[in-house]
């Protein structure tokens, strides 16, 4: 075991006594922005979920994590269980304390082989003659009861033909017993890809078969394909993926990344995409993964590479989105909730809201409105600095306007506003948690997932038009 410490690849066995708890005093001291019922750090950053997995009783939910600060610094996976996305006990984290994961444990996902959870993951590291950074694909191996048992490297170095760029492997079983992964990439021409390797068993050695052949997707300017996640719902595949480098556009790509996914038949290594869009339209929502052996439950990291958050200076950034089942209508992918998360709605009630309406607990509360189609014009929020978001529908565009609430530099420089084509608005479920909120459209057609920061708000709505909404309370997540 080697104990890592140098700058900001600082492992969790290299913590000083009471250290942590001096971070997570200042976290505490946040009285505004932490959540209730999402799942975020006890102190640093979060980013993307990992190793999402059902072990056929409990799911297994890790997340990227960074205990020191709000900062991309030596990541960690923290590791949660749960039955029923509400009540979460932590299990054995990954902690980077081998050669061949010195700068990090990067992400990637599960799947359960011969009655233990096998984590794939990637070993960042960087080597000491000339710090040039080298991916090694690694395995953790898990028992059922979430300790860890054993870690070992199975790739050491970035393919031929590949630049240092090769991370974040999402393994999947075949249907005659073998065990594949497919790999974020990037070639030497730096554009981005996915690999596709097989492995016979546990034991032997990762074959590359080939690139993820995804011919109807505009790969232009496109650097790196992060995260991807092969699947098949109902009787389709679906490839997700977070490209990086697509130009941004005024109603589609409007984040610095994007997480993407196409709906159609693997052929091959050749994926005959249908329909390709945006999974979700906030301002915040990045790297998912599905939990393997759940039939199409997924989870996203709010939050996006390269961004800082007001939370910052509390030393707490990002958390992850609700847990969303998945489902096909139509050749696209439907997200919503999944039913677990409403099994925690209580005190429900119905308010007519004439203009401007005070609502207890908005910050923390689940809302939901029927509409015909009719303009819209939703302020939510408000306190002494004016601080409201503004939710806005008219002419088949809903967009939702955070210019006037806390934005730090770099979350404003990729616009205030996010739109979103609905052709019909008939639905809105709105899930607020006070610095998160998860906007789900006609049950979810369309999803915006966007963080918001208003400091001592006042639980204000306030509307053009008599609003009639159904009210409820999501409890908080229970950590046993
Ligand atoms: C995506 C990502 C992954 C990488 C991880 C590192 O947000 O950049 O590609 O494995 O985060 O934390």
């Amino acid at each position: 075991m080697h104990i890592f410490n140098q700058g900001k690849y600082k492992s969790l066995h290299a913590q000083s006594t009471g250290e942590l708890a001096q971070i997570r005093e200042q976290v505490l001291s946040d009285k505004d922005f932490r959540p209730t019922y999402h799942l975020a750090p006890p102190t640093g950053l979060l980013n993307d979920p990992n190793g999402l997995i059902f072990d056929g009783e409990h799911y297994h939910v890790f997340y990227q994590w960074f205990p020191y600060d709000a900062i991309h610094g030596m990541k960690h996976w923290k590791h949660f269980i749960t039955k029923d996305f509400h009540t979460f006990s932590e299990a054995d984290s990954l902690i980077p304390d081998e050669m061949f994961e010195s700068h990090g444990c990067y992400s990637g996902g599960a799947i359960l082989w011969q009655d233990k959870i096998v984590a794939f993951y990637t070993g960042n590291t960087r080597r000491a003659s000339d710090n040039q950074r080298v991916p090694h694909q690694n395995i953790a191996i898990f028992d059922k009861s979430g300790k860890l048992l054993e870690k070992r490297c199975i790739i050491d170095q970035a393919p031929e033909g590949y630049t240092e760029h090769v991370r974040d492997p999402k393994p999947y079983l075949t249907i005659d017993g073998k065990i594949r992964f497919v790999l974020g990439a990037q070639r030497q021409d730096l554009t981005g890809t996915a690999l596709i390797y097989e492995m016979d068993n546990l034991e032997s050695k990762p074959r590359l078969i080939s690139e993820l052949a995804l011919p109807h997707f505009d790969n232009h300017n496109v650097f790196m394909w992060e995260c991807p996640d092969l699947f098949q719902l109902a009787d389709k595949d679906i490839f997700v993926w977070s490209p990086q480098g697509k130009l941004r556009e005024i109603q589609q790509f409007q984040n610095n990344f994007h997480a993407t996914y196409a709906v159609g038949t693997l052929s091959g290594n050749q994926f005959n995409a249908e329909h390709i869009e945006e999974l979700d339209y906030g301002f915040d929502f990045y790297a998912p993964q599905t939990v393997q052996q759940a039939n199409g439950i997924l989870y996203g990291w709010v939050g996006l590479p390269d961004l800082t958050y007001p939370t910052d200076r509390y030393k707490w950034h990002s958390m992850l989105s609700l847990p969303r089942q998945l489902s096909l209508q139509n050749g696209k992918i439907y997200q919503k909730p999944v039913s677990e998360v409403y099994a925690q709605c209580h005190s429900s009630q119905k308010v007519l809201i004439e203009n401007r309406q005070t609502i207890a607990h908005l910050d923390t509360a689940y809302l939901q409105f029927e509409w015909q189609n009719q303009p819209l014009n939703i302020r939510f929020f408000d306190n002494a600095q004016g601080h409201h978001l503004t939710l806005n529908y008219q002419d088949g565009l809903l967009s939702l306007d955070r210019s006037a609430s806390e934005q730090t530099e770099l979350m404003a420089q990729f616009g205030e506003i996010r739109y979103c084509r609905v052709e019909r608005l008939e639905k809105v479920e709105i899930f607020f948690d006070r610095s998160v909120m998860e906007i789900f459209i006609n049950d979810g057609e369309k999803v915006m997932t966007s963080r918001f920061f208003i400091a001592n708000r006042e639980n204000i709505i306030q509307v053009s038009q008599p609003l009639s909404l159904e009210i409820a309370q999501i409890s908080a997540i229970e950590y046993k």
